[in-house]
């Protein structure tokens, strides 16, 4: 464990900014002393695309590269077009830093308010692929805006891909109380990236005799996250499904506003990047009306990427602490923020 914590953080835009101030000041609360905290603030986003129109320069990719880890708010404004910042910056940040795994923990805390509240149970991590499926660019449009427009998005799946985040799934599987794990696919119609998944899959699980496995088609495992949540440990799935899954899983656990999420590099090679899984929430910014505990958690989960297992622990049990505490009347973010920081530290 390092004795300085160097961060690079992209608070970006609308609430993004105010999250990220909240999760810096609880990360400062709970280090210890002999850990020292330096920060450096990346301008990037929507202000920054209409300053100067650039997404991510290569000089600031390769100075993000630098940092132990990433904080990022939110990215994303309606006064830019669709996809700008998204391809430009956060997909670009994604790929080039090898984010192959992407976390998403879901777990029912005290007090919150989704269709599931009051089921005790609910405790899974989706470990999403982050670098290939749909989402790398390999398609095109002919004939665009003719009626005759073809539109093409190819899903690509490597063997090297699809096995080191499986891997990555299985040995955390293997490394919580449950030690099972579910594959998420739709085999029985995509069967060419599904035969792939799965039988790497199958190949894998034979290393882990102790991990109870499974598979679910996405549309029943739909189904499952409502009905029967309680069934699922950890999830692997490709980069399309664990992108909608999650938002799922959110919104059956505490809603958005608790939602956390890493992108991770487990080689090390790269930072990786730790960022709450809403948006930039453009109907709520800049009235002290986000609620910060999904940046807060994912502080939470960059410390037990570094190491820091306590002190992510503490940020966990404050968060399970205040939710339970909640008594239905509004706090500012800055509110949450500081009654956080101050659990941390009591
Ligand atoms: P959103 O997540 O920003 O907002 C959806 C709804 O949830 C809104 O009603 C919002 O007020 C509420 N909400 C979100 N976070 C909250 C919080 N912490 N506390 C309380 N309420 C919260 O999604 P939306 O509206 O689809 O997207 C807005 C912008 O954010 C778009 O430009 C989109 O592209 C971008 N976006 C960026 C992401 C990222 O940076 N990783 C992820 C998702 C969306
Ligand atoms: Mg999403």
């Amino acid at each position: 464990m390092s004795r300085t914590l160097d961060l690079a953080v992209i608070p970006g835009d609308g609430i993004g900014q105010e999250v990220v101030a909240q999760g810096l000041k609880v990360l400062q609360a709970v280090l210890p002393g002999e850990v020292k905290l330096e920060t450096r603030e990346y301008d990037l986003g929507a202000r920054r695309w209409h300053r100067t129109g650039e997404t991510l320069p290569d000089t600031e990719l390769a100075e993000l590269a630098e940092h132990d880890a990433i904080l990022l708010g939110a990215i994303g404004d309606p006064t830019v077009p669709s996809g700008v910042l998204e391809r430009g910056l956060l997909l670009r940040l994604r790929f080039a830093f090898d984010h192959f795994v992407n976390l998403r923990p879901s777990r029912l805390y005290p007090n919150t308010t989704g269709p599931l509240a009051g089921n005790p149970e609910i405790d899974f991590v989706v470990v999403r692929e982050g670098t290939e499926g749909p989402y790398t660019g390999n398609g095109g449009s002919l004939r665009t805006g003719t009626p005759a427009e073809v539109a093409t998005e190819v899903s690509l799946n490597t063997a090297y891909g699809v096995e080191r985040v499986v891997r990555d799934a299985f040995a955390r599987a293997q490394a919580r109380p449950r030690r099972k794990l579910t594959l998420v696919h739709k085999t029985n119609v995509l069967v060419h990236a599904g035969g792939l998944w799965k039988s790497t899959f199958d190949k894998v699980a034979a290393e882990y005799p102790e991990v109870t496995t499974d598979y679910l088609h996405v549309d029943a495992a739909t189904i499952f996250f409502v009905t029967q949540p309680e069934r699922f440990d950890v999830i692997v799935t490709d980069n399309l499904f664990g992108d909608i899954l999650t938002d799922l899983a959110a919104a059956v656990t505490g809603g958005i506003g608790l939602a956390a999420s890493g992108n991770i590099n487990p080689t090390g090679a790269f930072p990786s990047m730790f960022e709450p899984v809403h948006g930039s929430a453009p109907d709520i910014a800049g009235q002290g009306k986000a609620d910060p505990t999904a940046t807060v958690l994912s502080v939470a989960l960059l410390l037990r990427h570094l190491g820091h297992d306590t002190e992510a622990a503490r940020i966990e049990e404050a968060v399970t602490a205040d939710l339970a505490a909640r008594d239905g009347s509004p706090r500012t973010t800055e509110q949450i923020g500081a009654a956080l920081a101050a659990r941390v530290t009591a």
